[in-house]
């Protein structure tokens, strides 16, 4: 039989990360947020002073990316997934991303990757692929409420402004744009907490197997 490749794809503050993390731990099998490594990206051309608009230069980053350049704490902030989602729509980004993932989706072992374009781009043969959704104001909802929990001063509604504009740009851009492969498992968790959309995962996963 194959290797256990699970994809696990979906919109900003879906609880991806969250879910993916849970799952591979559960099934003992190595994991990559592969945000980290657009966030990474984002960061590094911002620091540099660099166009994020400009796909030649972005690109030519991305290219450098090392696994040090992960460790920065700020990556998992909002402005880092803004700078993130900028790069990402550039065709040498990804493509000079696509190699990393795809041999850490290969491990003989397994993997869970999390991301966008998991399950249509880096592994369309993923042995299990699930896009997890939740609406706009859910996602808005619980991200102000972790952001409130860490004590920040956050407003709903520009959470919400930021998710929809993620959403649009995730989903609307000509490359490898956000959307469920064919044979993707939707997995909705409007309604779910995170240990019933775990267990739902399980459920689907375990059938895979
Ligand atoms: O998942 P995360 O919020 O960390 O991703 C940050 C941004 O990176 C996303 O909004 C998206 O634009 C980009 N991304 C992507 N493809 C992936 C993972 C992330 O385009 N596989």
């Amino acid at each position: 039989t194959t290797a256990l490749t699970i994809a696990i794809d979906g919109p900003a503050a879906a609880g991806k990360g969250t879910l993916a993390k849970r799952v591979a731990a559960h099934y003992g099998l190595p994991y990559l947020d592969t945000g980290l490594l657009y966030r990474a990206v984002g960061k590094l051309a911002d620091d540099r002073g660099v166009d994020l608009d400009d796909a030649e230069a972005t690109g030519a980053i991305a290219t450098e990316l090392d696994t040090s350049h992960l460790d920065d704490g700020s990556l998992r902030g909002r402005e880092a997934g803004e700078l993130a989602s900028r790069v990402a729509v550039h065709g040498a980004v990804r493509t000079a991303l696509t190699e990393f993932q795809r041999s850490f989706a290969a491990r003989a072992e397994g993997a869970v990757l999390d991301g966008r374009d998991i399950g249509t781009v880096i592994c369309p043969q993923a042995r299990v692929k699930i896009f997890v959704t939740a609406s706009a104001e859910v996602r808005a909802r619980r991200r102000t409420d972790e952001l409130a929990a860490k004590g920040r001063d956050v407003d709903y509604e520009r959470i919400l402004a930021e998710v929809r504009e993620r959403d649009a740009r995730d989903a609307g851009r000509a490359i490898a744009p956000l959307r469920p492969a064919p044979d993707a498992h939707l997995l909705d968790t409007s309604e779910l907490g995170i240990e019933a959309a775990f267990q739902a995962a399980c459920a689907v996963i375990d059938r895979a197997m």
